[in-house]
């Protein structure tokens, strides 16, 4: 008898096979039902691979009496009860490092579109607008000598930072904790939180989300803010006051901002989508080919471990 592992969502085919050979696999999307409707007619299944938009809370947890790992298909995990999986000895894994890059690109081509304008730009020549070349015609802000500060220097805030340093930019950081190793290896400097938001010419989101950053991004934030700064969010939605963001780029009193994660995903604050100096991605930041093949392979590598009584590659505690 095969173990059964139940699957969120339809993934790289790949990974579905591989899945296949190993265990009797159960794909809730194919079911057309809520992973949690599934796994209540699957008892006994032993591994879920959820994705960030299932809530796994302390109802779920308590329906999978026979649960040895979740494997979250995501590097972020505020959508677990971690604490609760945890007093339930389920094992709980992410895939972090095998993003990181990807991510940090999407970062970069945020930072890019908004600061040259380019999906403006864009819509410009498409409506037949382009007449010529002129020298007043949508001019950017120049990244070589800007300062870009870093909130969360973790793996993608510093791939982030380094990326950054290629294209000329001082590099500030904020973080809980001072990395003064990765200070001194790629020149980025400590700042606190208020002195880089007062300073920086980019804002850039890299934490993971928790209550405690919760709207750390608030109106007071915000306005302290220089007026003519960038403000990009690849991290999570619920870090932002989305409805102030939203505001402040409609009053100019921002240059732009770069979104790729948002306060009530998948739902978008209607204003943004009416502004141009906002540039709004679906929650891509990991959705290269390569990466997403890795995380999945990550997640069911994580399963493979647990179920043979190994550690897993990456858990989250
Ligand atoms: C995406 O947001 C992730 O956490 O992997
Ligand atoms: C964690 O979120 C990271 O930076 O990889």
């Amino acid at each position: 008898m095969k173990n059964k592992v139940i699957l969120s969502k339809r993934y790289v085919n790949e990974a579905i096979e591989e899945l296949k050979r190993n265990y009797e696999l159960i794909i809730a999307e194919d079911e057309n039902k809520p992973l949690i409707e599934v796994l209540k007619q699957n008892p006994n299944t032993i591994a879920v691979i959820s994705f960030l938009s299932d809530k796994i809370d302390k109802e779920f947890i308590d329906i999978g009496k026979n649960l040895k790992i979740i494997s979250n298909y995501a590097v972020g995990y505020n959508n677990i009860d971690i604490e609760y999986a945890k007093q339930k000895g389920i094992i709980v894994t992410n895939t972090p490092d095998v993003l990181t890059n990807a991510t940090a690109d999407l970062t970069m081509a945020l930072i890019l579109s908004v600061s040259r304008r380019i999906v403006e730009s864009d819509k410009f020549v498409r409506q037949g607008k382009f007449k010529g070349w002129h020298a007043l015609m949508f001019l950017g802000k120049e990244l070589n000598g800007a300062t870009i500060g870093i909130v969360g220097l973790g793996r993608i805030g510093t791939a982030v930072g380094i990326r950054a340093k290629g294209f000329g930019m001082n590099v500030i950081y904020y973080s809980k904790t001072r990395k003064p190793d990765i200070e001194k290896k790629y020149g980025f400097v400590y700042k606190t939180f208020v002195e880089l938001i007062k300073t920086s010419d980019i804002v850039s989101l890299h934490l993971p989300y928790s209550e405690d950053v919760h709207h750390l991004f608030d109106k007071d934030a915000f306005d302290l803010m220089k007026k003519d700064a960038i403000f990009i969010n690849v991290a999570r939605g619920k870090i932002v006051d989305e409805s102030y963001l939203a505001e402040k780029l409609e009053k100019k009193e921002l240059f732009g901002a770069g979104l790729d994660v948002y306060e009530f995903e998948p739902n978008v604050t209607e204003k943004l989508k009416t502004l141009d100096n906002v540039v709004l991605t679906p929650h891509t930041g990991s959705a290269t080919q390569k990466t997403r093949y890795e995380m999945a392979m990550l997640t069911i590598n994580n399963i493979k471990n647990v179920l043979n009584g190994k550690k897993p590659l990456t858990p989250v505690y």
